[in-house]
């Protein structure tokens, strides 16, 4: 249930950090079910898998990329340019992977399943779709960083890919994204709230499916 009172992003967090496993986050609540919600440290991430995962990833960035460009959609002014872009990134990621003799694969997996949802989203339930693009951008910079470390001291000789670099502080830039996100639901009924938060779990099940290639 939203609270009244806090900023609703506290919210937003407070959920998704339960939905995490013990084995990934202090705050997790849930138990392990999936390879992928096991501590990183006993991954065995494999470079195609990876790969696999970039794709994918990049088809979301892409597709949230793309919407909120959109003159005509809701908020877009503030959702653009937050710094936290990861698309064009992603993209110089896999040229480096190319050069390094790797095959790329088109992306035809769990991103491009994810991707439709978003866009789906996006033209007929705002609140949901802002609850996606919330969890996809902060998922990366926190876990995802480090599984950006400890994948690419496995397998990748410690090459820090693009896709963990950002222009200016970062620090910054999520208290940028929050700040707006607090301003833009903050005259959203409880009910669009509720419904807001509801959408985590299955942003968690999304991104899931896309972590778990790095194992694949
Ligand atoms: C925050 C780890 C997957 C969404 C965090 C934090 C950790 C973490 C350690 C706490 C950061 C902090 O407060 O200092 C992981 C690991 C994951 C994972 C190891 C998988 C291997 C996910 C997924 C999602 C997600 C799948 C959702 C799609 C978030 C969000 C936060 C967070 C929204 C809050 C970020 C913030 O407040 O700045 N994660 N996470 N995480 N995670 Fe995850």
């Amino acid at each position: 249930m939203a609270l009244q009172g806090k900023g609703f992003v506290d919210e937003m967090r407070m959920v998704a950090m339960k939905l995490h496993t013990r084995e990934q986050a202090r705050e997790g609540e849930k138990e392990v079910k999936g390879p992928e919600e096991r501590s990183i440290s006993k991954w065995n991430p494999t470079v195609d898998g990876y790969l696999r995962f970039l794709v994918e990833s990049k088809s979301v960035y892409d597709a949230l990329e793309g919407i909120v460009d959109k003159p005509d959609f809701p908020y877009y002014a503030e959702l653009r340019n937050t710094g936290l872009e990861r698309s064009e990134r992603l993209g110089k990621d896999l040229e480096w992977f190319k050069g390094q003799g790797y095959g790329i694969p088109g992306p035809s997996g769990p991103g491009v399943n994810y991707a439709c949802y978003i866009q789906e989203l996006s033209e007929k339930d705002f609140p949901a779709f802002l609850c996606h693009f919330y969890n996809f951008y902060f998922a990366h910079t926190a876990g995802g960083r480090i599984i950006g470390k400890k994948v690419a001291g496995k397998i990748l000789n410690n090459k820090d890919l693009e896709f963990y670099k950002w222009d200016g502080e970062l620090k910054q830039m999520l208290q940028n994204l929050r700040d707006k996100i607090n301003k833009i639901t903050l005259g959203w009924t409880m009910e669009e709230k509720n419904h807001c938060l509801e959408e985590t779990e299955r942003s968690f099940k999304y991104s899931g499916d896309i972590l778990r290639l790095i194992l694949s």
